[in-house]
């Protein structure tokens, strides 16, 4: 099976005066259709892997494969075409925009990929909306909506172009344990009703627990035991 996304070597590093690794060689294969939880310390480079793996940085050396793909040879535009097409993103706090309605955020990757007419982006928005429940607060900007509802709205943004994969970076963080409860039974439903891949970064334990596989790392590389 050609795995939806794998990791060479990847190792970051920030060229400062005293370089700073983020991660360190760090390969790895994330099957389609798994729910998989990132683990680690605080500092442990989670968030940087994620944003390796969402081609929203590039290593220093190693390489990111999607679907048997390899990106580093791709141009910036390839790269964010993949991106738009195959990726999805759902960060710890929503980054919608605050000027907008739900509705509209959910639009915006559509209108970035330019696939669809006005009115069938707004019918696709209303549709991801409904099915998580948002229904009664399409039109809400996020000011007017809770915390829980922003990141539902959140993910049916990551959702708009129908990527594959889903990345999320603590995606519950910033929630009571009621609404990370319902977040996390969205993401597991988007793996096991929709055939989606999840890669979630969670401090929580219990949650990890609960997900297909978990990817522990330590100072910026894999650790040995991963189950
Ligand atoms: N722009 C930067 N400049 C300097 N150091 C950085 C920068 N970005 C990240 N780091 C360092 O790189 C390491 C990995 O950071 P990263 O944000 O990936 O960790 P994390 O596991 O996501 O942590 P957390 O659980 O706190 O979110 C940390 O030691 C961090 O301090
Ligand atoms: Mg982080």
């Amino acid at each position: 099976m050609t795995a939806l996304i794998a990791a060479r070597g990847l190792t970051r590093v920030l060229p400062e005066t005293v370089p700073v690794t983020l991660v360190k060689d760090i390969s790895l294969e994330i099957d389609p259709n798994s729910f998989v939880a990132i683990t680690g310390p605080s500092g442990s480079g989670k968030s940087s892997l994620l944003y390796l793996l969402g081609l929203l940085d590039r290593p220093t050396n190693g390489t990111i494969l999607v679907e048997g793909r390899d990106t580093g040879p791709m141009s910036e535009a390839e790269r964010a075409r993949t991106r738009l097409s195959m990726i999805g993103f759902v960060f710890q706090f929503h980054f919608l925009l605050p000027e907008f309605s739900a509705r509209q955020n959910v639009e915006i990757p559509m209108r970035k990929m330019g696939r669809l007419a006005p009115r069938e982006m707004r019918g696709r928005a209303e549709e991801l909306l409904d099915a998580l429940g948002l229904a009664d607060h399409r039109n809400k900007r996020p000011d007017q909506l809770s915390g829980g509802q922003r990141q539902r709205v959140a993910v049916a943004r990551a959702l708009a172009n129908d990527p594959p994969l889903v990345l999320a970076d603590e995606p519950t963080g910033s929630l009571d344990s009621q609404s990370s409860e319902q977040v996390f039974e969205i993401l597991r439903s988007l793996v096991r009703e929709r055939g989606k891949t999840v890669v979630a970064v969670t401090h929580d334990l219990d949650m990890a627990a609960r997900m297909d596989r978990r990817v522990h790392l330590v100072d910026g590389m894999l650790a040995e035991a991963e189950d």
